[in-house]
């Protein structure tokens, strides 16, 4: 443990000392269009392992690996289903991570030991010039699940990074500041390794979307989970305060649903967002406001009837308490 050096976007220069850094075995968080993330050289088993321990994370939770160009998708994937190929070339760079086979690049120790690996091409242009950055250093992959403690709020801003992980951090670790992420919650995860897609977790590219992307319907069968789903911990996504989707807030309490919607009597209003993009935009910054105000309550009105409500709606349930 010791100091973190909060770097800011001050030099042409600048994304190579961060790539520099993950060669080097460090850990740089960086912004993506979704969430901050917290990447480490994914072909690196300590770096890896310092994900692990900074996050505090189970090591059979798999992590993402994050590629600046779809011409490393074979490196790390085969048997692609030419659906998926089609979902690569249309939708990365972009907030979908696609789970494939993997190949012999892919270790155990960042796939939590399965058969399969996550990819994904951000569209964040500091993290595609970090990754193209690492690249040029004769490397590809970036581990870079999100920036916050297991279990938690994911980080949409470097402040927040700072806050959640950085006494965690070593004096060689960064932080990368690129203001606000542009979605707010995590991206879309697919199994890719069928014949049919299946959404792992939804997220800002919508089903409509990969079925018409990818010309097949995904499957909606149940299943039980073979492979690991994201967010089965008992609490996700999860703010300090305790999280309802129903019932009335009391005298005190925290309020967050659209602007439309007028403040409860007595209620502590945490967001107004204006549509369900803000709102996703916003959501995880809300409810770590309400958490640094010492609000032990919140009422969450979720959006409804669009896609990316569906996905606002699954992190909120997977955070809400489980006892009312
Ligand atoms: O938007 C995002 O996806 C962000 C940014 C930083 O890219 N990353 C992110 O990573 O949300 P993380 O690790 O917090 O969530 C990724 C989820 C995990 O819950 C993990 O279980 C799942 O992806 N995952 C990773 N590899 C997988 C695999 N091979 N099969 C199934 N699920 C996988
Ligand atoms: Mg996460």
């Amino acid at each position: 443990m010791g100091h973190v050096q909060k770097v800011k976007i001050l030099s042409d220069n600048f994304t190579h000392t961060a790539a520099s850094a993950l060669k080097n075995g460090h850990l740089v968080a960086f912004p993506t269009e979704t969430v901050y993330g917290l990447g480490g050289d994914a072909q690196n088993p300590n770096s890896v392992s310092e994900i692990y321990r900074v996050k505090a994370r189970p090591t059979n939770n798999p992590l993402i690996v994050h590629i600046s160009s779809i011409q490393y998708l074979d490196e790390w994937a085969q048997n692609v289903p030419s659906y998926a190929r089609k979902l690569a070339t249309e939708l990365w760079p972009g907030p979908i991570t696609l789970v494939f086979n993997k190949t012999k690049l892919a270790k155990d120790f960042i796939t939590g030991n399965q058969s399969s690996v996550a990819l994904r091409i951000p569209s964040n242009n500091i993290a595609l010039e970090i990754l193209r950055e690492f690249e040029k250093l004769g490397s590809s992959g970036v581990a870079a699940p999100s920036a916050n403690r297991y279990g938690t709020l994911s980080p949409t801003d470097a402040n927040s990074v700072f806050i959640f992980l950085g006494q965690f951090l070593n004096e060689f670790d960064l932080i990368i500041d690129g203001g606000a992420c542009q979605e707010g919650i995590e991206s879309t995860i697919v199994d890719c390794t069928s014949e049919i897609p299946r959404i792992l977790r939804p997220g800002p590219v919508s089903k409509v979307m990969i079925e018409e992307i990818g010309g097949v319907e995904v499957d909606k069968s149940f299943k039980k989970n073979l492979i690991k789903v994201p967010g089965q911990g008992s609490a996700h996504y999860a703010p300090k305060a305790k999280l309802y989707l129903t019932g009335r807030p009391n005298s005190g309490d925290g309020f967050l649903a659209l602007e439309s919607i007028p403040t409860p009597l007595g209620a502590i209003r945490i967001g107004s967002p204006k549509s369900s993009k803000e709102f996703a935009q916003t959501l995880y910054k809300a409810l770590f406001m309400a958490d640094k105000e010492g609000i032990k309550k919140v009422y969450v009105v979720p959006s409804t009837g669009d896609e990316l409500s569906i996905a606002i709606l699954d992190r909120l349930k997977k955070a809400a308490h489980k006892k009312t």
